[in-house]
């Protein structure tokens, strides 16, 4: 059986494999830092040359901001024609000194899970992206073609919002459309149990400065009675939830459904273990809406999360500084039918009702997101389901995530294409976070995975 053939051969070349996502980990391609743009050029470069090595027609595509990589391979008119999708910009890295060796000096190590790829980007979204390139790469060598007409579509913005897709999408609309679009951006269920994506929360990212005196003083010349904008941040910050855990900006429910009975009953029967969750991350105590279960509250409730908060003298030793500025950086998660523009436009209201005289407030948009739905009940869902649980331990299941993944949205709305989210990705790979990983079980069954579903589609 010819997929015997690229199964093995993904078995014998993991060690390349590995090397090659190794050196692209390498390259530093922090999409937010313009520091780093050079490098985001260099990723894309990278990925170009790696798709050409592959017969595919390959080529960086200039957009106002970090390069697009797009690739053409045809394929017979029988099969279905599947785009791909990832990122190979990555999250920046601070703070550096918790990380136990450089980001972007990555390296294989064993831990007592497993061994694992270390290093920034090795999970989100580097390493889910070499998944399926490593699966067509064995596949050419067994068959001399790709099994199916493809189009592969790598971003290098997606880490700040990407600013420049949608209009890069509505340009390119003929040439994006398939008939499938695999996007590797999320995560298994656990260890055991593979998935498929189904539901993602939408994002909507403000930040907000507050200025009060023009000019940093001296808190024992001027405090008490100069208006201190951190004080004015906190308060701001503070009255943004009740004391239950609700979200106070006016009309942020509107369109939060409740969850759907059952789903709600798959959801439960996926046997989600709430106290683990947490005491992987040094917790025991849920959080939250007390009436509602974890998985329930990541995948389907909206949510309002500070993210970063500035202000005065925040270096070693202490100043007695009264700042002239505060700021926040602040991300609203979104299910449903909830309006990000909607949202913006009330959270900046109830700012503005809340600043004192003599204090001026400025907003930067860090983005604005809808949540997705996606119907699962075209063939492709079920025939990708099965070739996953062949290929893992357990079944795979139709899962929500709690992160958010605009483009999948936009291939329904801009390309009329739908969605298939599919990854390999674990809970504990501390994905923007220091030290993250990827497992080597995760990339190595992620690019069989994918030769499964090649074959399942093809
Ligand atoms: N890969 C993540 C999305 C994700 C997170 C999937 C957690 C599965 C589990 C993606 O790269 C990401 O981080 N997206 C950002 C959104 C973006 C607009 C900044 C996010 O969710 O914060
Ligand atoms: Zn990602």
């Amino acid at each position: 059986m010819t997929l015997d053939a690229v199964l093995a051969r993904i078995d014998a070349d993991l060690p390349q494999a590995t090397d090659r996502l190794l050196e692209l980990l390498r390259i530093p391609s922090i999409s937010t830092d313009p520091a780093y743009k050079a490098d985001c050029d260099r990723a894309a470069n990278w990925l170009v040359a790696d798709l050409q090595s592959l017969g595919i027609d390959a080529a960086k595509r200039p957009t106002p901001g970090h390069p697009m990589v797009v690739g053409h391979v045809d394929g017979p008119d029988d099969a279905p024609h599947l785009l791909f999708y990832g990122h190979y910009d990555v999250q920046p890295v601070d703070p550096l000194d918790l990380w136990d060796r450089d980001p972007f000096d990555p390296e294989l190590q064993d831990t007592p899970k497993g061994r694992v790829i270390r290093g920034r980007g090795a999970s989100d979204d580097k390493g889910q992206l070499m998944t399926f390139i490593e699966a067509c790469r064995a596949w050419k060598a067994e068959h001399g073609t790709l099994p199916c007409r493809m189009t592969f579509f790598f971003e290098g913005e997606e880490e700040s919002g990407s600013p420049s897709l949608v209009p890069f999408m509505q340009e390119n609309a003929e040439e994006l459309k398939s008939d499938y679009a695999m996007i590797c951006d999320t995560g298994l269920f656990d260890s055991r149990v593979p998935a498929i994506t189904t539901m993602l929360r939408g994002l909507l990212g403000e930040e907000l400065t507050i200025t009060g005196p023009d000019k940093d003083l001296h808190s024992g010349m001027y405090g008490g009675a100069a208006i201190n904008p951190i004080r004015v941040l906190s308060r701001i910050v503070a009255a943004l939830h009740d004391d239950t855990g609700r979200i106070t900006v006016p009309g942020f429910y509107d369109g939060v459904p409740e969850l759907d009975p059952a789903l709600r009953a798959q959801w439960d029967g996926l046997g989600f273990d709430h106290g683990a969750f947490l005491g992987d991350v040094g917790l025991s105590q849920p959080a939250g809406e007390q009436d509602r279960s974890a998985l329930e509250m990541i995948w389907s409730r909206p949510t309002c999360e500070v993210n970063g908060i500035q202000g005065g003298y925040t270096g070693d030793g202490f100043k007695t500084v009264l700042p002239s500025k505060a700021s926040a950086k602040i991300s609203f998660r979104l299910v449903g039918d909830q309006d990000p523009l909607a949202i913006r436009d009330s959270f900046r209201a109830m700012v503005r009702d809340m600043l004192p005289p003599d204090c001026t407030v400025e907003f930067a948009d860090h983005g604005a997101s809808k949540a997705g739905q996606f119907d699962i009940s075209a063939p492709a869902y079920d025939k990708a389901r099965q070739a996953l649980s062949d290929e893992w331990p357990d079944a795979a299941a139709y899962i929500g995530c709690g992160g958010s993944i605009p483009i999948a949205g936009h291939f329904q709305s801009i390309l009329g294409t739908p969605p298939v989210l599919i990854g390999f990705g674990k809970d504990d790979d501390q994905i923007h976070s220091p030290n993250e990983k990827y497992d080597l079980e995760s990339f190595h069954k992620g690019i069989r995975s994918w030769a499964r579903i090649l074959d399942a589609l093809s």
